[in-house]
């Protein structure tokens, strides 16, 4: 495994109990990557994504994280991997009685020993950088349209400048203009800070504008990798339903030409 291999899993097999979750996937992710992770419900994305960062073991096969196998790490280890991470979870999840200002905060102050007047100059460049203006530090998350909340909790996985940033499905429940914006934001910031991400979606136009690669994960294993255009081509059922349908026509081009 080479420094440039940020997440590497190794023959990674997940029960719970009788149920088989993942049979034997291998899977890495090189730095600068935007790895769309694609499959149906209950397939075991959010699983699969739980055990790159170790809040989650496998029941077999190996993980390393930034070159650190997660299984021989004390948890103080794993914790400061974890803080090069930054994460967006499926809805948002921001704290409903804190304001938006505390929400961006939050990481700084658990994570770093940041001074007050920095976290303040770091929390109105994370607003800029996802596209909000200042005032809407003052506002509760009750207040915010479905896409204002999206960037807030872009901008609160960003606080810590992480070099690897997994976001669970970021444009679902966003109309189309809304998840196209949000999207084409975080293609600059992904040319502006070069991080490395995994993004759970079911979103064609954020799989084709924004992924760098796709890897599909069905019958409990990835049965795709590579190139978006190339896996939209691929004859597994399960993929042939995802992209033949109108919508992955027109975003994918002729797929049978
Ligand atoms: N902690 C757990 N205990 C038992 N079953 C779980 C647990 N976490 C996930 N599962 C099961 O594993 C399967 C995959 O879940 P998940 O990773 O959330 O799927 P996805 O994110 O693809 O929808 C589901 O059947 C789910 O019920
Ligand atoms: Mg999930």
């Amino acid at each position: 495994m080479t420094a440039d291999t940020i997440i590497a899993m190794e023959h990674v097999s997940t029960r719970f109990g009788d149920q088989i979750v993942h049979d034997d996937i291998t899977l890495r992710v090189p730095r600068g990557q935007i790895l769309g992770l694609v499959g149906g419900s209950g397939s075991g994305k959010t699983t699969l994504v739980r055990e790159m960062i170790g809040l989650d073991a496998p029941t077999a096969g190996t993980v390393h994280l930034f070159g650190e196998r997660l299984d021989l790490l004390r948890e103080d280890a794993l914790a400061a991997l974890r803080g090069r991470c930054g994460v967006l979870f499926q809805g948002g999840a921001l704290f409903s009685a804190f304001t938006v200002y505390e929400n961006i905060a939050f990481p700084l102050q658990e994570y770093r020993a940041v001074e007050p007047d920095l976290i303040r100059d770091l929390v109105y460049m994370k607003l800029a950088q996802v596209g909000l203006e200042p005032d809407v530090a003052s506002r509760r998350p009750a207040e915010l349209s479905g896409g204002m909340v999206k960037r807030v909790a872009l901008a609160r996985a960003l606080a810590l400048e992480p070099e690897l940033l997994f976001l669970d499905e970021p444009t679902s429940g966003l109309d189309p203009v809304t998840a196209q914006g949000f999207v084409h934001h975080l293609q600059g910031l992904h040319r502006e800070l070069g991080f490395t991400a995994v993004v759970i979606t079911h979103d064609l136009d954020l799989m084709h504008d924004l992924c760098t690669s796709l890897a599909i994960l069905a019958d409990h294993t990835i049965v795709a990798h590579g190139s978006p255009d190339v896996v939209a081509k691929n004859q597994h059922p399960f993929i042939e339903a995802m992209f033949s349908g109108e919508r992955g026509r027109r975003v994918f081009g002729a797929l049978s030409a």
